[in-house]
């Protein structure tokens, strides 16, 4: 049998735009409320990428700081994987013009997209590579500018999300350590309750998509909560079961920052305290596939993941999708 290498996190990194929208700015573009934002979500501010800022721009950003603190230069990197539902242009791939940007010569690139989930389903695809030895390392990236793709006249979905990216490195590691499990799902039978109807093959750009609004994320908001509150819990709890341990075994949680509601019952579904569930969708909002890296960055850097740590990622979103990864932390 061919020999199989542990896989862990060398690095991380994030960007944020700096623009900050708060909840009072938006009271002054939608009829809402910052005190209706507030409870029913949790979220107070979010940033937002300007005109002249890509995904692409934002990924290329957290990936330097996710080379750096893992001491590997752009052109030590195998592989970049870019997970987003905003990519810069149909194609090239936005990981392909972030390779450009590092200047990543040797690396292979590409995009996966499974919304919010994209991150872990990128993580666990890059992991595969390097686990069974094609790969050293590789770059994994959650990057999205969703303000470009909102209804700003729609209450319903503009109070939600922001801007950002995340990046992590990803290499061997020290047996017992690194990724221990993880588990990815999807229900793509109910797809339609978060959907971006056209630019694609279904409903090309067209005057008329556009007059019709169909660019712009369109969602079932309480279809989406439900199975988000199911999801979250059962997803998390597979990755720990799979790595052979019990909820009191994990040190930290890192979920997808969509809703302090939905985290909030997770937390008692799960029976895991939130002081070790990280939680920042107050000062981002809903960033998509970036939400668990870039939350994952700022865990690490403010010192609350420590060596052995038993971390559990956890996200669900469009697809319907859903993942989870169980860490042993090895830096
Ligand atoms: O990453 C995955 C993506 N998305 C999610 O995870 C989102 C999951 N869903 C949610 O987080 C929640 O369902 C929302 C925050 C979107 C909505 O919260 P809710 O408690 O489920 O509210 P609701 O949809 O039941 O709406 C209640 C009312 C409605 O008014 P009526 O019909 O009862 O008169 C909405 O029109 O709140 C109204 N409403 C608003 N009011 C003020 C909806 N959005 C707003 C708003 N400001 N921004």
């Amino acid at each position: 049998m061919n020999k199989s290498y542990s896989v862990g996190i060398s690095g991380t990194g994030s960007c944020l735009p700096e623009r900050e929208l708060t909840n009072f700015d938006i009271e002054k573009m939608v009829d809402t409320t910052d005190e209706w934002i507030r409870t029913r979500t949790g979220i107070c501010s979010r940033r937002v990428a300007d005109d002249q800022t890509a995904t692409s721009d934002l990924s290329t950003k957290a990936a330097l700081k996710a080379l750096e603190d893992a001491n590997l230069k752009p052109e030590d990197i195998d592989l970049i994987i870019v997970a987003t539902v905003t990519p810069d242009m149909a194609f090239p791939s936005t990981a392909c013009i972030v390779q450009k940007n590092l200047g990543a010569l040797k690396a292979a690139a590409f995009d996966i997209e499974a919304a919010c989930s994209g991150f872990l389903y990128a993580l666990t695809i890059g992991e595969q590579f390097i686990k069974n030895g094609v790969y050293k390392n590789a770059l994994i990236i959650g990057a999205e500018t969703l303000t470009k793709i909102l209804d700003w006249e729609d209450r319903n979905t503009c109070v939600l999300f922001g801007d950002g990216a995340g990046a992590v490195v990803i290499e061997r590691t020290e047996e017992g350590y690194g990724i221990l499990s993880s588990y990815l799902g999807a229900d793509g039978g109910n797809g339609e309750a978060l959907i971006q109807p056209a630019g694609g093959s279904r409903i090309p750009a067209s005057l008329n998509s556009v007059e019709n609004k169909l660019h712009y994320v369109k969602m079932d908001g309480s279809e989406v909560f439900k199975f988000a509150v199911r999801v979250m819990a059962k997803a998390a709890m597979e990755a720990i079961n799979r790595g052979g341990l019990n909820i009191e075994d994990v040190d930290f949680l890192i979920p997808h920052q969509a809703n302090i509601r939905i985290i909030e019952a997770a937390s008692k579904r799960l029976n895991i305290p939130m002081e070790k569930i990280y939680v920042n969708l107050d000062k981002y909002g809903n960033m998509s596939a970036a939400s668990v890296p870039v939350a994952l960055d700022e865990a690490v850097k403010k010192g609350l993941i420590k060596k052995d740590d038993m971390v559990v990622l956890v996200a669900f979103g469009g697809g319907l999708t859903w993942g989870s990864t169980l860490l042993k932390w090895s830096k």
